[in-house]
């Protein structure tokens, strides 16, 4: 009898095998921000006597952050004599009053002013100031001609003085963060960088910010221009479209919307202001880079906080400071340092000039309504000032 043969199953290695594992995405987790040199900075020694030239309303931000930072400002100078007293009175007690410019310039004792009158009335300042042998920070927008802009540079070049110009946004934290960080090479080549501001500018009304016709895209939108300018590092702006309109509620007489589009080799860029804005009004910044992204935005009820996405996951500095007045010791600490190093000055003329070059571009896209290469006008005609 033929045996069956029970048939067994095959035997099985059961194995437990597991899955591959995934690749780590760290991008979503939290680490710590990279540690930058965000904040302004004092030369060593180098602690010079300095003269202030006008002593309007911007200029007791100036003198706040001087003060804070131990400068020392001996010569106050206004037109309405009162206005320097005010300032003596409120910030440096010690200090001379003036009412004529000329008299700062003559003191041997005073080697840095810094002149804060409006751009057309500080043209003649600045020249006589770079001839009369002193280091010079000038208030913004700089000038009203990229030609003039360029002389006064020579001009600082053959008199062996140093020439910057106070873009202190260039030291608001966020700002400054967001230029250091890209610096750094954080974020890779920037191929994307979109800054818009939501405000409310009706302030201006009565004032003479409300003569200007571009109170948006040249007084205010400077800061925005220049910030593009550090950000985009080399790169070199090919066109720039831009826009204008009032908007439906606006108190103040300059048109108070702007909006800017500006085409880069491999990169864009954009600038919004909406400054009729009465409520929910803030500041955004969304830069992209290959390696990269930064936003700063405001937080709850906080100032714009900043946060850097890599490979790596996600941080957010801790921001110490504000734009006002820390980035006013942050241009005249720059200034200083650079006089002490027998450097240029990061906020140099020099540099600014491109970013008024931007500016001026996108003034002449409002107007006519046509694309324009940056640094083709060179300067505002007299109906758009
Ligand atoms: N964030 C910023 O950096 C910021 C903010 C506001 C204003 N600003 C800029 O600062 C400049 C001044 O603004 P402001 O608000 O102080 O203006 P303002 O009108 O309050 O003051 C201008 C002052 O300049 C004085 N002045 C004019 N000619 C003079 C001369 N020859 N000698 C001495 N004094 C003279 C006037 O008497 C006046 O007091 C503008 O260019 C403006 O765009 C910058």
């Amino acid at each position: 009898m033929a045996r069956t043969t029970k048939k067994t199953a095959p035997k099985t290695t059961r194995t437990t095998k597991k899955p591959a594992a995934k690749p780590k995405d760290l991008r979503n987790r939290k680490m710590a921000a990279p540690r930058l040199p965000y904040l302004p900075q004092d030369p060593k020694s180098y602690k010079p006597n300095i003269g202030l030239i006008a002593c309007g309303g911007i200029t007791a931000t100036h003198l706040r952050a001087y003060k804070k930072a131990g400068y020392k400002v001996v010569a106050l100078c206004d037109l309405i004599e009162q206005r320097a007293q005010d300032r003596r009175k409120e910030f440096y007690p010690k200090a001379d009053v003036y009412v004529d410019y000329r008299d700062v310039l003559a003191r041997d004792d005073i080697e840095v002013v810094d002149i804060a009158t409006h751009p057309k009335d500080r043209e003649p300042l600045l020249e006589a100031a770079l001839r009369a042998g002193k280091h010079v920070l000038s208030q913004k927008p700089f000038v009203l001609d990229l030609d003039f802009g360029k002389k006064l540079i020579r001009l600082a070049d053959r008199k062996g003085v140093k020439f910057a110009v106070n873009q202190n946004g260039r030291w608001a934290p966020h700002f400054s963060y967001l230029r250091n960080a890209v610096a750094a090479g954080l974020v890779g080549e920037v191929f994307a960088a979109h800054l818009s501001v939501h405000w409310n500018h009706n302030w201006v009304k009565g004032r003479p910010f409300d003569k200007i016709r571009h109170c948006i895209l040249y007084d205010f939108a400077i800061h925005w221009f220049d910030m593009l300018n550090c950000l985009m590092g080399s790169k070199k702006a090919r066109k720039v479209y831009a826009s204008w309109a009032r908007s439906p509620g606006q108190v103040a007489t300059p048109k108070m919307l702007g909006q800017v589009g500006i085409e880069y080799d491999k990169a864009q860029a954009s600038l919004t202001f909406d400054a009729d804005v009465r409520y929910g009004g803030q500041a955004r910044n969304y830069i992209a880079g290959t390696a990269g992204t930064l936003i700063s935005q405001p937080e709850g009820d906080e100032q714009e906080q900043v946060t850097i996405y890599t490979p790596k996951g996600f941080g957010k500095p801790r921001l110490r400071g504000q734009w006002f007045p820390d980035g006013f010791h942050g241009t005249m600490g720059e200034l200083l340092r650079s006089i002490e190093q027998g450097r240029e000055p990061y906020n140099s003329a020099r540099h600014n000039l491109e970013s008024l070059a931007l500016c001026f571009a996108a003034i002449a896209s409002a107007e006519t309504g046509k694309p324009v290469k940056p640094g083709t006008v060179k300067r505002l005609e007299p109906g758009w000032m």
